[in-house]
């Protein structure tokens, strides 16, 4: 039986954030790391509360890009 070998895949979403759908592992500057095989989002905007992550704030800013 073959194993699926699960790719990541990075998508910058228009006006919003960058979408990784995992497995991705994150490193800290202190060297935490934590992984996640689930899709998850990062703030392009600059604006989240909850960096690195995407909190929505993109769309009361009207963030373009
Ligand atoms: S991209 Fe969503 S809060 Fe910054």
């Amino acid at each position: 039986m073959a194993t699926e070998i699960k790719t990541t895949k990075v998508t910058f979403i228009e006006d919003g954030p960058i979408m990784i759908e995992g497995p991705v592992t994150m490193e800290g500057q202190y060297g935490n790391k934590a992984t996640e095989m689930k899709t998850i989002y990062l703030c392009r905007c600059g604006g989240s509360s909850n960096k690195p992550f995407c909190d929505g704030t993109h769309k009361k800013i009207d963030f373009k890009g």
